[in-house]
């Protein structure tokens, strides 16, 4: 077992324990609980598989569940509501602990759920998705969709605990697995060369599921974004690399509609983009940007924009992206691998450009 710890002011740092067969260590997840009463919200895929688990773990304690609709398309206020008059039901009060099993959805969803409920109770993390253990089970966002712009309603809300049994990523299937390692690969782009050199040598040992290939990977990627979120919780510098090739790609997953690319689909064909705008921005060679290229083909992720979504529809959608500050849109563009910057001083139509000459070339799409 591995565990990274986030360092956080005023004590409220916290371990994200990353290993095979955590679900069911008792001991080391009741530590984290908060009084007796705990409330489980999960999916109606992922209960089937691990709730009766994670129910054995909790046995003892006032235990209550709720269960999602599967899909990005359920990450919205109505759910949130749901979730709501369940807490309410109960009732739960402050010394309740929310307990998150599931993907990426589940955890922003419960995140906001606990973060807003009698203005913010404690909730633990427990990602089952590969993107969810190297992303968003970390550094405490929440959020829901809103149908003009993903993830526009939320709030910043860090877990007690992150507790990643690398034994569920067996019962992923290969597009979620490939999903997760978009993410995966942003962070050696954004911050490590040797990682990115690592990732382009264990390619094959990452798709065949490779344990200890995909326990390294999480726990390196938990390490880098523990470190930044450490630097700067609320995002109000540095934290903003980790989102390379989330402009675009959440300009992609709201002009499809959430759900129909994956979020890390979406991001893979939006870091593409990045590198390609960095490139002609005269930093990323070329020899860097069709590396980069090549990593996330031998994953399988698209690298191209979806071919209905026009370089206009993108930037149309670009406008709501909370990079937005004072009327200019901040990009995140590679100087080279591993040094990810924030740019605001860029010329006008070099986005434009940049998704014209993607688009010129033969599309791949997602699967
Ligand atoms: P997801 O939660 O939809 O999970 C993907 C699919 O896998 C779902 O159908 C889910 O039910 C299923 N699943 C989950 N665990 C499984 C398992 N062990 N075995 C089999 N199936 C399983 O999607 P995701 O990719 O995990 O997360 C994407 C979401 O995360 C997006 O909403 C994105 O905005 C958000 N996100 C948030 C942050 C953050 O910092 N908060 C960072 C990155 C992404
Ligand atoms: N996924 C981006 C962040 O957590 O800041």
């Amino acid at each position: 077992m591995k565990e990274v710890v986030v360092n956080l002011p005023h004590e409220r740092h916290y371990p994200i324990y990353i290993g095979p067969g955590l679900l069911a260590e008792s001991e080391r997840l009741r530590r984290h609980v908060t009084g007796t009463k705990v409330f489980v919200i999960t999916n109606d895929v992922v209960a089937p598989l691990y709730l009766d688990q994670l129910l054995e773990s909790l046995r003892g304690l006032d235990v209550y569940s709720k269960i999602l609709a599967d899909g990005e398309s359920h990450k919205t206020l109505d759910t949130a509501a749901t979730i709501f008059d369940a807490l309410i039901a109960v009732p739960c009060d402050r010394e309740t602990t929310v307990i998150s099993l599931g993907g990426g959805v589940t955890g922003d969803i419960a995140g906001f759920a606990a973060a807003c409920y009698q203005r913010g109770i404690p909730y633990i993390q427990i990602p089952t998705t590969l993107l969810a253990q190297v992303d968003s089970a970390v550094g405490g966002k929440t959020a829901v969709n809103h149908p003009y712009g993903k993830n526009m309603i939320g709030v910043f809300h860090q877990p007690v605990c992150v507790i990643s049994d690398t034994d569920t990523l067996s019962t992923l299937d290969d597009r979620q697995l490939r999903a997760g390692l978009a993410e995966t690969i942003k962070y050696g782009l954004i911050r490590d060369p040797e990682f990115a050199n690592w990732l382009e040598a264990n390619v094959d040992a990452l798709l065949t599921r490779d344990s200890a290939a995909l326990s390294y990977a999480v726990e390196r990627s938990c390490q880098i974004k523990a470190a930044i979120v450490s630097e700067d919780e609320c995002e109000r510098g540095v934290r903003a690399i980790l989102n390379f090739g989330h402009t675009f790609g959440h300009a992609i997953e709201t002009g499809q509609g959430y759900g129909a690319w994956l979020h890390g689909e979406a991001v893979a064909a939006g870091m593409v983009i990045a590198a390609r705008v960095s490139n002609l921005m005269g930093w990323l060679s070329s020899a860097d940007y069709l590396r980069t290229e090549n990593l996330l083909q031998r994953v399988g992720l698209p690298i191209r924009a979806p071919v209905e979504l026009t370089a206009a529809r993108l930037i149309e959608l670009m406008a709501v992206d909370k990079k937005v500050s004072r009327g200019t849109l901040r990009l995140i563009l590679l100087k080279t691998v591993g040094d990810a910057r924030i740019v605001s001083d860029y010329p006008a139509d070099v986005i434009k450009t940049a998704i014209e000459q993607l688009r010129d070339t033969e599309s791949i799409s997602a699967r």
